[in-house]
Order: structure tokens, then C-alpha cells, then sequence
């Protein structure tokens, strides 16, 4: 695939492990903390609220990254979560900061991709995908496995990047890609998305100004480690990292780029639930 004056655009997987590599890296680390998404803890709160989520209710969180969200879901709303994500080192660190924290019996990490769940159908209340959705090649594949897993009337909740028109050549690339904007989509189409998978949206909320915070925080770091260059940044190539944020900004003054927290329902009986795939049993792995 490629784009006219953007970079030549991988095939699907390759976009897939060119993701979940760049999301293992230290400097990724380094630049974003605990939660790799914008809106950090305080987003995953309001989301953890918008899903009324109970004790001991079993969540699952899509491309859970090194856990930020799962653990502190399991934490504070002492749920029972199954993080799933693509990158093996992420799926690790998860795993280690759960047994750190003494939560490996309620956050456990799973190595798979969000267009295959590995995972019987109906097995959780709640799913979560925080900036993630958007990365997914195939968006209507992926919601229909969050719809699969999910119990009738189970919930699910997103935290994405939005894009309502077009973007800077240079963020529609495959380092915007990365960066989650190049094919983030519009709140409408996330919601078209979804109800096709059978899943309602109950709850959209607009929260651009985390993506702002976001850049403002990467932005300070950059400019900290660009003197001081930590072992964690080799092979970084700062300056074009910061043309990137300084192009995400501009289109989120323009109002192109924005971020956005959503809920949905799976309906009761199948008839309330749009038109859902036939669900199908997780694979053995
Ligand atoms: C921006 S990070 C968000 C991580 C986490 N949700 C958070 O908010 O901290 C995107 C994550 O999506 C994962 N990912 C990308 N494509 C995936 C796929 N097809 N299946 C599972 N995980 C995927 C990447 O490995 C990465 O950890």
C-alpha cells in the first residue's frame, strides 16, 4: 500500500509487529511513563467510572501495552483483568509488575492479537482498548472479537485518537502509523465500527486537550534526554520525533486530531445486538 507523498505503508502484520515493536522500546518508556496512552491514570479512572465496573466483574484489556490499565483496574476496582497484546517484552513486563505488585492472581497478560482474541466467546463483563483501536489494520475484525468475547449485555470501552480530515503527509505515514494517528478515525466512524459488530455506543466524550498534555509531556522529555541522551534514547532520532508532535499539535489546534473516551453495549438477546458474526471458539494456543 502506499500513500500519495507519504512513506510506503506496510502490509497489515507488518504494521501489526512494527507497532508492538516500537511500544517495547525503553525510550517509549521513557517519553510516555506508566500509561501509554493520552490522559494517563486519570483517563483510565473515568473510563474504569463510564463502565460501572464491579468487583470481581472479568475485564479484558485490548493491546494492554506493559499494563498500565490492567493493573490499575485490578487494583482499585478489584476486578479480575486478562491483558492481551501483540509485543512479547510487553506481555513480560506486564506480567512482572502484576507479581511486583501482588496482583498476579487478578491482572494476568496473554501474547495475541486483538483480530484473533484468544479467548473463549461470552468470557468477559467488560473490555476495554485504550489508543490502540486506531493502530488495528482491520478495525471491523477487531470489534467483532471484542463483541465476541463479551457476555450479552457486556460492555466495552475505548479511549482512541480521533481524525476527522486530512492529515500532514508526513503523520500519514508509517511513523504516524505507529504514533497511532494515521489511521485513527472519526468519532462516527468508531461508532459505525462498532454497531456493525453489534455493539451500541452508549457514551462519547471528547477529551482533546489529553492529547495536547501528551505532547506538551513528550515535548519537555525530548528536550531533557536530547541533552543528556540516555542509553534508553540510542538510535532515537529526536529531532524527527519532534517534528512529529509539533505536526499532531497543529492538527490538533485545527481540530483534525482530537482524542476521545466511548462506550458500548452488547445487546441482551441477538436481536438487540446489530448484526454480529457468528461467534466462533478461541483458537488452542
Ligand atoms: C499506544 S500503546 C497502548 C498500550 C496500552 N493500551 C496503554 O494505554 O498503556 C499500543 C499497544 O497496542 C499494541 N498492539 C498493536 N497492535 C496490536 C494487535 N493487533 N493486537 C494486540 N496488541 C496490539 C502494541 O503492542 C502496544 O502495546
Amino acid at each position: 500500500m502506499s500513500r500519495p507523498g507519504g512513506d510506503e505503508i506496510p502490509v497489515p502484520d507488518a504494521i501489526k509487529a512494527c507497532c508492538a515493536a516500537a511500544y517495547q522500546h525503553d525510550a517509549v518508556a521513557l517519553l510516555l511513563g506508566e500509561s501509554y496512552h493520552p490522559g494517563g491514570t486519570r483517563l483510565t479512572r473515568r473510563l474504569a467510572e463510564a463502565l460501572a465496573l464491579t468487583p470481581r466483574e472479568r475485564v479484558l484489556d485490548v493491546a494492554s501495552g506493559t499494563g498500565g490499565t490492567a493493573l490499575l483496574l485490578a487494583r482499585d476496582h478489584a476486578v479480575q483483568v486478562d491483558g492481551v497484546d501483540l509485543g512479547a517484552e510487553s506481555v513480560a513486563k506486564g506480567a512482572a509488575a502484576a507479581a511486583a505488585a501482588g496482583l498476579d492472581g487478578r491482572a494476568r497478560f496473554h501474547l495475541g492479537d486483538a483480530e484473533r482474541l484468544p479467548f473463549e466467546d461470552a468470557t468477559f463483563d467488560a473490555v476495554v482498548c485504550e489508543c490502540a483501536f486506531c493502530t488495528f489494520p482491520d478495525k471491523a475484525t477487531a470489534a467483532a472479537e471484542i463483541a465476541r468475547v463479551l457476555r450479552p449485555g457486556g460492555r466495552a470501552g475505548l479511549t482512541d485518537i480521533t481524525v476527522t480530515g486530512p492529515l500532514d503527509e508526513r503523520l500519514a505515514g508509517v511513523a504516524g502509523w505507529v504514533a497511532c494517528i494515521a489511521d485513527a478515525r472519526s468519532a462516527d466512524d468508531y461508532t459505525r465500527i462498532l454497531a456493525d459488530a453489534g455493539l451500541r455506543t452508549t457514551r462519547v466524550e471528547r477529551h482533546d486537550d489529553a492529547l495536547t498534555a501528551m505532547i506538551d509531556m513528550i515535548e519537555a522529555r525530548l528536550r531533557v534526554v536530547r541533552i543528556v541522551r540516555p542509553a534508553a534514547l540510542a538510535g532515537v532520532r529526536v529531532e524527527t520525533v519532534l517534528e512529529m508532535t509539533a505536526l499532531a499539535r497543529t492538527a490538533v489546534e485545527q481540530g483534525t486530531a482530537g482524542y476521545m473516551l466511548m462506550t458500548a453495549q452488547k445487546g441482551e438477546t441477538p436481536d438487540q445486538s446489530g448484526s454480529p458474526r457468528p461467534g466462533r471458539r478461541a483458537d488452542p494456543r
